[in-house]
């Protein structure tokens, strides 16, 4: 049941009426088939994100230089800092009218904002902690690492182990989230938290301070063991059970981290996760108690092998790190997912910044044990907006978000056109996620020179094997990107440009399989608020390449100088086909 606003009650047990909402009221999730969607004002929504520069959300006059240019872009959700020095300068003392100013201005453009909490740690630092935090080293003592040398150096990052830290981080945050909830939650102008950025530790596999020293040659806290053991071994991330194939055998409240996870640097970062993963939980539940709108975090991902990097000729090191310490050791990369996981259930997710990596092994990565797909940093360029299909197409993303949307006008920004297309068909993409997400397939073409192997995406829907390749042309191929979505028995929406489809059957019986019929589709209102599909141009002939695939075409295609001009230019970029296959007898020969 979804409750409006209005029908909320309210308690007096504290000095002002802190409305009391049922969960249903406010952005929450909801369990799909295999995943969950976010639902606001009870339907769901798919955000369409960008992620601002880190400063742009600390000025609300700076935002209104923003928020057009956004909307033009066909960006539906922006994810902005809030951070801990802004909100509360003096300790005990809040301020959020920039913050409110901000977020009244997302509304002016009917914009929606997931908030990042830069608080303690913000890329395996603290620079965004008050400066009343940063001074009282007492207080809030620092994480020290060992340079080469042996040399302890203090870091500008606060010690993990220390309560007094997360207990006045976790207060600052609920202050943030109390502050939502009375200021929003009739809007839901906000619709996500995250909490910190990018936690670990760089320069060095741990924390080399005395109380960190004097943690790590105790045994592992029994329940972490405890509770990994009872995960079953296939719902353990891979990459966990990989590296730790013996776990099982170990006896809770017996071995120290370095018996416990015994090859290389494995038992610091584990030792690391485990205590700021921790840390975030403590902020984390204090802030849902104030108001459960969704809260995940986001990794800085590490890589163990450089040559599956997408790097187009950048040094590896961009893409993340191969040890612990390179990249922020102790944050949730795929191999230390389950200590999160065990350790933060006031999360709801954790997400993948994903820059550099395999965008389809990232993914799998973060899709893993039902968790929803949302990407909080990726590209802006075209090989970023391409690789969107394939997040909110076959791993039924909740949201991706190109990172550093707000300097890049509208007009030049690659997102926009993916974008405007994907909001078009956000309606039938939402439904297909929550009922039969199996039915999409999302998928890509890189500009050809950029790839080495030539990318065929396939997947067999019911009795139909789709494969789609790049869209032939006479004269250079260009890149491309969409989704096709089985509609049930042969028929499909395909959606994009760059790619053509080709029908086979996995029935070794069928004689003959292709087009029945195709049809251009160009969205519009169905005059009840809804969007419907209406037909336009009947596509056959060169459009289907006399029967043998259905072309979903470029803008420009390159005619290559071949003087017939048989592919014609995009249009809406929708297209509605249907497959058959025939089963014929001897006879029929
Ligand atoms: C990753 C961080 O999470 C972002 O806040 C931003 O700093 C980007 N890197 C780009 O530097």
């Amino acid at each position: 049941m979804v409750i409006n606003a209005e029908t909320r009650t309210s308690t007096s047990n504290s000095s002002y009426d802190i409305p009391i909402m049922t969960e249903s009221s406010i952005p929450h999730l909801r369990r799909t088939k295999n995943s969950s969607q976010l639902i606001l004002n009870g339907k769901p929504f798919l955000m369409l994100a960008g992620e601002l520069h880190n400063s742009s959300l600390s000025s609300a006059n700076f935002m209104s230089t923003v928020w057009q240019n956004m909307k033009d872009a066909n960006i539906n959700t922006l994810l902005g800092s809030v951070t801990w020095e802004m909100i509360e300068p003096v300790e005990g003392q809040f301020d959020f009218s920039e913050l409110d100013k901000v977020i009244l201005g997302a509304r002016e453009f009917d914009m929606h904002l997931v908030l990042l909490w830069f608080g303690s740690f913000k890329n395996a630092l603290s620079t965004y902690v008050p400066r009343w935090v940063k001074r009282d080293v007492k207080r809030f003592p620092r994480v020290h690492v060992s340079e080469a040398g042996a040399v302890i150096r203090t870091e500008e990052l606060l010690s993990p182990f220390c309560e007094a830290a997360w207990t006045a981080d976790a207060k600052a945050f609920t202050a943030l989230m109390t502050h939502l909830k009375e200021f929003d939650s009739k809007h839901s102008t906000v619709l996500m938290v995250q909490v910190e950025n990018e936690t670990g530790v760089l320069g060095d596999s741990r924390d080399r301070s005395n109380i960190a020293n004097k943690l790590f040659k105790e045994p592992v806290p029994a329940h972490l063991i405890t509770q990994l053991q009872s995960v079953q071994t296939e719902d353990l991330h891979p990459c966990f059970s990989t590296r730790h194939p013996h776990f099982s055998s170990l006896i809770p409240g017996k071995s120290t981290w370095k018996e416990s996870f015994p090859v290389g640097p494995d038992a610091d970062e584990a030792f690391m996760a485990y205590h700021i993963s921790r840390y975030v939980n403590h902020v984390a539940t204090a802030g849902k108690a104030a108001y459960p709108i969704p809260l995940y975090t986001n990794v800085w991902l590490n890589f163990d092998d450089p040559t599956v990097l997408d790097l187009q000729g950048l040094p590896p090191i961009v893409g993340g790190g191969s040890s612990a310490g390179a990249y922020p050791s102790g944050g949730p990369v795929p191999h230390t997912f389950d200590i999160w996981k065990v350790n933060t259930p006031s999360l709801d997710f954790l997400a993948p910044d994903l820059y550099f990596h395999d965008y389809e092994e990232v993914c799998k990565q973060y899709t893993h044990a039902g968790q929803p797909l949302f990407i909080p940093e990726q590209r802006r360029d075209e090989r970023g907006a391409r690789r969107v299909w394939l997040a909110y197409g076959t791993y039924a993303a909740i949201g991706a978000s190109p990172f550093g949307i707000d300097s890049l006008p509208a007009k030049d920004s690659p997102i926009t056109k993916h974008y405007g297309l994907l909001n078009s068909m956000s309606s039938f993409i939402l439904e297909k996620q929550a009922t039969n997400p199996e039915d999409v397939m999302g998928f890509f073409f890189d500009e050809k020179e950029d790839t080495a192997v030539e990318p065929v995406w396939q997947r067999t829907f019911g009795t139909f094997t789709v494969t789609v390749e790049r869209s032939f042309v006479f004269g250079k191929p260009g890149p491309g990107a969409g989704m096709v979505i089985h509609q049930g028995d042969g028929n499909f929406l395909l959606i994009g440009w760059g790619f053509q489809v080709v029908f086979s059957s996995p029935d070794p019986k069928a004689t003959f399989t292709g087009i029945l019929y195709s049809v251009e589709k160009e969205i519009v209102d169905d005059g009840k608020g809804g969007k419907m599909l209406k037909t336009g141009r009947v596509l056959n002939g060169d459009e289907t390449r006399s029967g043998e695939f259905m072309i979903m075409p470029n803008e420009e295609p390159d005619y290559g100088g071949f003087p017939i001009a048989v592919t014609i230019p995009c249009g809406t970029m929708i297209a509605e086909v249907e497959a058959y296959s025939l089963f014929e007898d001897e006879e029929d020969f």
